[in-house]
């Protein structure tokens, strides 16, 4: 016959209120000795809960976020005849009432079967706090101490440590996005997806490592509320964080005369409208560096992970940075050379209508070779974009204002509308001369919109 049996939490030292962080069974999972159930966090350790019981999982006592304490229930599981029979099963009420009677503090048996005298129970060893096992839970890879590693400490469970050891990660390498910076296991395969992307392992970090950030109690100064990042923005911060400490950026400041350009567009503003679009600002920058791309090749490339080339591409894709409810998306125009300014502002708003709709597929956000990021229907007098990797170059447009400015062939100042330009780039792959180059041509594009057909 089977029998019913609760699990306690065991003795996990002078712990109490632990929070779950980890459920690793479901109702109907068949689990073996020693397989672990949850995984619990301490101030100051990690540790895993095995079962003590070979059986099916009948019911979880608790979920991720629950505090718990030594001789608090976890779960129930059905165990079988056989083991039943080998004085492990205790009838489900006689669990119950054994639970019941024996008040959590008091709770020696390790394993934490809830009923029968501890002695028989196959109890499993008190775990060792996951950060005492330091280098041994690490496996493969450079070692603490390793100058490959720094003093970097990871912060994660067991089974994402299991995890990491199975996929041959170095966690020290993998930025977390939990609470305190935990990883979790989403980190683990993003960083083997963004690894396998690239073509291989991220080198080691040759120079600086950073500690982990310290946790901080803002609750200490004041009310606070916690809001969890949703996916979007959660990647987007990996990929910005990485960007941004990979690469040496530079930023190419400059004005162009919009003056011409804003009289035309404003003048095919009905044009556009009998084709079912609205003409934009944007549009006319995209076609702008587009022009400027093919006569500056270095800034339409991405530079070979062993930094020894650089790949040119021969096709123009536009990436175009979307301010969205859901956070920052960039989807791309492509072909932008081989387009005209009123596709371009169809395709423009139909993409960004999908983003906000949260609509676009990774099809609508690959291949990228250039972007802009366009927040001056906003405001703003400058910016410093983050290059949007692997690519090598992105422009920031800021909001234009009508200005004094000096004609020195007239002698005096006319009104101009200038629009500023941040142009931030990759210094290994560009140079300095080249970038204000860049931004020198640009600027002529703007300043006489001729220039587009030439
Ligand atoms: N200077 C002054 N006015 C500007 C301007 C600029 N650089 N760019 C746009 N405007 C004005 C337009 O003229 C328009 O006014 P109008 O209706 O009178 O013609 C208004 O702002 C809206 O412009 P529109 O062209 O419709 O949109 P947009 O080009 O400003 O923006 C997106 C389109 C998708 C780029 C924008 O919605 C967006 O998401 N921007 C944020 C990007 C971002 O977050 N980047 C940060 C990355 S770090």
């Amino acid at each position: 016959m089977a029998a019913l049996l609760q699990v306690l939490v065991p003795d996990i030292g002078d712990f109490d209120d632990v929070d779950v962080i980890e459920v690793l069974v479901a109702p109907g999972d068949r689990v073996a000795v020693e397989q672990s159930l949850v995984t619990l966090e301490s101030e100051k350790a990690t540790m895993e809960i095995p079962s003590p019981y070979a059986g099916v999982v009948k019911e979880l006592l608790v979920a991720v976020g629950d505090k718990v304490r030594e001789g608090s229930p976890l779960a129930m599981i059905t165990v079988e005849e056989a083991a039943a029979a080998g004085k492990l099963a205790v009838p489900a009420a006689k669990a119950a009432r054994a639970a019941e009677a024996t008040p959590a503090p008091a709770a020696k048996a390790r394993a934490a079967p809830a009923a029968e005298p501890a002695a028989k129970a196959p109890a499993p060893p008190r775990r060792e706090p996951a950060a005492q096992r330091g280098a041994a839970e690490r496996g493969a890879g450079p070692q603490e101490g390793s100058p490959l590693l720094g003093t970097r400490r990871a912060h994660a469970s067991p089974s994402v440590r299991r995890l990491a050891r199975e996929l041959g990660v170095d966690l020290s390498l993998v930025r977390g996005s939990g609470p305190k910076s935990r990883i979790l296991k989403d980190d683990v395969q993003g960083f083997v997806r963004d690894a396998l992307a690239r073509g291989g392992p991220p080198a080691p970090p040759a120079g600086l490592v950073l500690p982990p950030a310290p946790h901080v109690d803002f609750t200490k100064w004041g009310e606070v509320e916690v809001r969890q990042l949703n996916k979007v923005r959660r990647i987007s911060a990996r990929n910005l964080h990485r960007a941004w400490i990979s690469i040496p950026h530079v930023t190419q400041f400059d004005e162009a005369d919009i003056t011409d350009l804003e009289a035309f567009r404003r003048s095919k503003a009905d044009e556009a409208k009998s084709h079912g679009t609205k003409l934009t600002l944007l549009a006319f920058l995209i076609k702008a560096a587009t022009v400027v791309l093919e006569l500056f090749p270095p800034f339409n490339s991405s530079l070979e992970p062993n930094g020894e080339a650089i790949v040119v591409k021969k096709y123009f894709h536009n990436g175009i940075a979307v301010d969205t409810e859901n956070g920052l998306v960039v989807p791309v125009i492509r072909d932008a050379d081989r387009k005209g300014l009123l596709d371009i502002a169809a395709e423009l708003a139909a993409l960004s209508q999908k983003a906000r709709d949260r609509k676009l597929g990774p099809e609508d956000m690959a291949g990228g070779t250039f972007t802009i990021s366009s927040l001056g229907g906003i405001g703003g007098t400058a910016f410093t974009p983050i290059v949007n990797a692997p690519e090598v170059a992105i422009l920031g447009v800021s909001k234009a204002e009508m200005r004094p400015v000096w004609r020195g062939e007239a002698n005096e100042f006319v009104p101009r509308l200038m629009l500023p330009l941040s142009l931030a780039y990759d210094h290994r792959v560009i140079d300095g001369a080249d970038a204000v180059r860049f931004t020198t041509r640009l600027k002529t594009v703007l300043g006489d919109i001729r220039n587009l057909i030439l």
